[in-house]
């Protein structure tokens, strides 16, 4: 008799109101996969743009599919040929799949072991759930697709949210500058976690604001916001610098910068650097909600407004 547990899964792509909360059948680890109990998921904008079906075209889904794409749990189960852990193991995963249908939003979850590394000591079960989809979107901006320097000026569009509360974090570990971009409530949040300097998005124009704090132009823009706020500040960026968007593919920008398209992949290899960047102290999760099984339409609801600070997370 198959094992069941307790998921919000969505029957057809719709609207978020139509995410229910009940009981599907338990996902059983196949070969070089493991099963976790999950704890905490982190929830991101894109959770809610695959419930919309707004993914259908490069992610298919199967029905009923859950959704959530973010984990930190405890290993109640090694399938054949999976080795790395232990049952009991505290571990943390990104773990988007080729097709959605058994996602983090649930008791339980089956994935490869290849995706899974073990979570922060030093963090909560909760905050750690919240870093996978972020954090390996900053690093891999940051340091895979691009090639932020010691020294070097970054600008982070969009700095207190979920991508950007990681980012000013991973660029002061290289040593970086960093300016942050958000609204005014959120400038004293991004200079404690780090950021040199702060533009409120809001107060005016931010390539002038830019120019003020940094008259020489910066070195990297990391465009994770939406609007306009990369039109007024492309020209701040010098000549040979770095762009990485992970909200637009092809923007307007002039001949001689490098610009990259970043979609976020998992790697364990990654997260074991985070976590360990997350022990020695330089990476915290600011948690600002947490919602059970139960409210994960609301969470959607609230993640795509694309104003919430740091993360939201599930507790399933
Ligand atoms: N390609 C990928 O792999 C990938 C991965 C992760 C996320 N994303 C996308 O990246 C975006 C950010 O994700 P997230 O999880 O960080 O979202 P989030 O937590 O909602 O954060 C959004 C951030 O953008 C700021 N913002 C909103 N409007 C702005 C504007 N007009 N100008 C400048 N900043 C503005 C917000 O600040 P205020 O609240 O102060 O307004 C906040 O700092 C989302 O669109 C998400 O879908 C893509």
């Amino acid at each position: 008799m198959s094992i069941q547990m307790k998921a919000s899964y969505f029957e057809e792509f719709g609207e978020l109101d139509q995410i229910k909360t009940g009981t599907l059948e338990r996902p059983e680890p196949g070969e070089g996969e493991v099963l976790v109990r999950v704890k905490a998921a982190g929830v991101n904008p894109v959770d809610a743009a695959v419930a919309r079906g707004m993914l259908n075209e490069v992610i298919p889904a199967e029905f009923p599919a859950v959704p959530g794409w973010d984990m930190a749990g405890t290993i109640e189960e090694c399938g054949y040929a999976a080795h790395r852990f232990q049952k009991g193991d505290q571990v943390y995963a990104y773990a988007r799949r080729p097709t959605v249908q058994h996602g983090t939003f649930a008791e339980y979850i089956s994935i490869p072991e290849s995706y899974v590394a073990k979570r922060p000591q030093q963090l909560t079960m909760v905050e750690s759930g919240g870093i996978p989809l972020v954090g390996l979107t900053a690093y891999q901006a940051l340091f895979q697709f691009g090639d932020l320097q010691e020294g070097q000026t970054l600008l982070v569009l969009g700095g207190s949210g979920g991508v950007g509360t990681m980012a000013i974090q991973l660029a002061k570990t290289v040593g970086a500058n960093v300016i942050g971009v958000a609204s005014e409530q959120n400038q004293d949040y991004m200079e404690e976690l780090g950021a040199d300097k702060t533009i409120d998005y809001k107060a005016g124009n931010i390539g002038k604001a830019v120019q003020n704090v940094a008259p020489d132009g910066v070195d990297f823009i990391f465009h994770c916001s939406r609007g306009n706020s990369l039109n007024q500040s492309i020209d701040t960026l010098k000549s040979g610098g770095q762009l990485i968007s992970i909200t637009n593919r092809s923007p307007e920008i002039p001949d001689d910068i490098k610009f990259q398209y970043v979609f976020v992949e998992p790697n364990a290899k990654q997260l074991t650097h985070i976590q360990q960047l997350a022990d020695d102290g330089h990476i915290k999760v600011p948690v600002s909600k947490t919602f059970d099984l139960d409210e994960v339409a609301t969470a959607l609801q609230e993640i795509e407004s694309l104003h919430t600070q740091g993360k939201t997370v599930i507790t399933p």
